[in-house]
C-alpha cells in the first residue's frame, strides 16, 4: 500500500489517477492533492464522482505542509516549473522521494543546486522520469564514459505552440510547412519553452548537460503526433531514437506517453521488480 502525494491537478494528474485505478491491485492507503485554491472544489468533485475507489482516504489542500504532514511515500510533481521552485524543495528536504515531471525547471542552475541540497539534507531522492521519450537509460549510462555529443529535435503540431513565445514571432495558423521556431542549447529551449521543452531538459540531465545538448524545436502544421528525435554520438556507442507520441487528450503540448512513465516510477517504487 502506498501513500501518494500529487502537486498539481491538470491533464497529467487526472490521467495518472485513471491509470492507477485501472492498474493498482489495492487502493492507495492515502492520496493528498496539493492544488491551487481556485481548483480545490473541482478536484474534490472529480475525486468523489470519478475516482471513488482510488484511495482509502484523501485530502485536498493548498498548503504544502499538509501534503508533507500526510507522510506520503512518494510525491509526484505534475504542475509546472513554478511548482518545482515553490514546493519541491520543501518536500525533498522533509525526506520524501519526489518525481518531478517539469524537468525543464532544472535548467535554472541555482534552483537545480537548491533541489540537490534539499534531497541530500532530507536523505530523499529526486526522481526524473523518462517522460515523453525513451532511451534515457542508455544515455545516462554513457554519461559515465563522457565525450557525448547529443542533439535533439522536437516536432509538434502548430496548435501545441499556441501561447508560447513562438506565437508572438510566427503566425502559427498561417504556416504551411515545418518551421523551426527555436535552435540553440537545451538550457535556452527549457527556459524559453517551459511547457514544450521538458524532453530536451531530460535528455540534457541524463547526458551531456544543458549547455552542450543541442535542441531544435519545430512547428509542423501537418504533424499528428509529438515527434521527439535525438542522436547520441560517443566513442562507446551511437544511436538515434525517434518517437511519435500522440498528444494527450487534455493538453496538446503533453504527449500521452508521459503519464505512463510516471506510472512506471510508481510501479518501481511499490512492485517486487524494478525495470
Ligand atoms: N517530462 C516530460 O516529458 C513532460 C511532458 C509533458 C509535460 N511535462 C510537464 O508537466 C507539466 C504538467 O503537464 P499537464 O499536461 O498536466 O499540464 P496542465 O496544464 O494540464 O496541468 C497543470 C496543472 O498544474 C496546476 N499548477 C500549476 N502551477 C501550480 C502550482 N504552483 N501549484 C499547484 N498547482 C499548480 C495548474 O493549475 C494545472 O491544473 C507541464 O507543465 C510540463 O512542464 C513534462
Amino acid at each position: 500500500m502506498i501513500r501518494l502525494g500529487l502537486i498539481g491537478f491538470g491533464n497529467i494528474a487526472a490521467s495518472l489517477l485513471e491509470l492507477l485505478s485501472e492498474n493498482l491491485d489495492k487502493e492507495l492507503e492515502h492520496l493528498t492533492i496539493f492544488c491551487k485554491p481556485e481548483y480545490c472544489s473541482q478536484v474534490e468533485q472529480k475525486l468523489q464522482n470519478e475516482y471513488t475507489n482510488i484511495a482509502l482516504d484523501f485530502c485536498i489542500t493548498t498548503n504544502i505542509d499538509d501534503l508533507i504532514n500526510s507522510k506520503p511515500n512518494l510525491v509526484v510533481e505534475c504542475a509546472g516549473h513554478n511548482a518545482v521552485e515553490e514546493n519541491v524543495i520543501d518536500v525533498l528536504s522533509s525526506g520524501i522521494d519526489t518525481v518531478v515531471i517539469s524537468v525543464g525547471a532544472l535548467s535554472d542552475t541555482s534552483l537545480a543546486e537548491s533541489i540537490n541540497q534539499a534531497a541530500i539534507q532530507g536523505n530523499a531522492r529526486l526522481i526524473l522520469p523518462a517522460g515523453a521519450i525513451g532511451g534515457i537509460d542508455l544515455l545516462a549510462s554513457l554519461k559515465k564514459f563522457g565525450d557525448l555529443e547529443v542533439s535533439y529535435r522536437g516536432i509538434k503540431p502548430s496548435s501545441a505552440w499556441a501561447g508560447t513565445s513562438a506565437a508572438s514571432n510566427i503566425d502559427l495558423n498561417a504556416i504551411s510547412e515545418p518551421t523551426t521556431i527555436f535552435s540553440g542549447s537545451a538550457r535556452e529551449a527549457a527556459q524559453k519553452y517551459p511547457k514544450n521543452a521538458n524532453v530536451a531538459a531530460t535528455i540534457a540531465m541524463a547526458g551531456a548537460g544543458f549547455d552542450k545538448t543541442k535542441a531544435e524545436l519545430i512547428a509542423d502544421p501537418n504533424a499528428t503526433a509529438n515527434i521527439h528525435e535525438y542522436t547520441v554520438n560517443c566513442p562507446l556507442a551511437s544511436y538515434t531514437i525517434r518517437i511519435e507520441g500522440k498528444p494527450s487528450k487534455g493538453n496538446a503540448k503533453t504527449s500521452a506517453t508521459t503519464v505512463y512513465s510516471i506510472m512506471r516510477e510508481i510501479s518501481n517504487c511499490i512492485g517486487p521488480i524494478v525495470i
